[in-house]
């Protein structure tokens, strides 16, 4: 393990499963019907990547970034710096997130999306990070409920570092704290 990690929190095997449950959740829901996979770019792209080989169903896949709305750094509004490539008018959408922490982000893309008139709009998070909810969002799947700490792995950053680490990790406070 990194000398900068506290603890494994989810192991490669444990994050498989967890994506093979939901897959099946979703597998059961959608039946035979496809699914445009909406990822937030960056961090989600390794869950997205993985979730759509789990899928037995067809699957089209678009991106899209936010960036903090400028001047209102640290107030959680966020507006969109990459959109999507293609209109997701009449299809059954998916936004697939790596975490949902405040759930300001989750909160203003499905009011945005929901806004071009897709057939049905859902949430799909890798990380569920209840503690920090400061808005109610419909995440209808996760793969797992976390606790409030620094995370790292499996897609998540500090500075850009940590991503492609296989497995998720808690971060020693001392260095996120300097
Ligand atoms: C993460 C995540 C969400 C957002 C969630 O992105 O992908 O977009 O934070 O936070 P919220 O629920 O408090 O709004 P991040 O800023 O880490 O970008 P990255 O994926 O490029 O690392």
């Amino acid at each position: 393990m990194h000398e900068d990690l506290e603890r494994v929190l989810f192991t490669e095997e444990e994050i498989r499963a967890a994506i093979e449950r939901v897959a099946g959740e979703i597998a059961a829901d959608y039946q035979e019907k496809e699914i445009t996979l909406v990822t937030v770019l960056r961090g989600a792209v390794f869950f997205a990547a993985d979730l759509a080989r789990a899928l037995p169903l067809p699957v089209r896949m678009d991106f899209l970034a936010v960036s903090p709305f400028p001047l209102a750094s640290g107030s959680g509004m966020v507006r969109i710096a990459k959109d999507l490539d293609e209109s997701i008018a009449g299809q059954h959408v998916l936004l697939v997130e790596d975490i949902v922490d405040t759930g300001l982000t989750l909160r203003y893309l499905m009011k945005t999306l929901t806004l071009r008139q897709p057939s049905s709009l859902a949430a799909c998070a890798f990380l569920d990070k209840k503690p920090r909810r400061l808005a109610d969002v419909p995440l209808r799947y996760r793969c797992f409920e976390i606790p409030d700490r620094f995370v790292v792995g499996y897609g998540l950053d500090y500075q850009q570092h940590y991503r492609n680490l296989p497995y998720v990790a808690v971060l020693k406070p001392e260095v996120f704290r300097g």
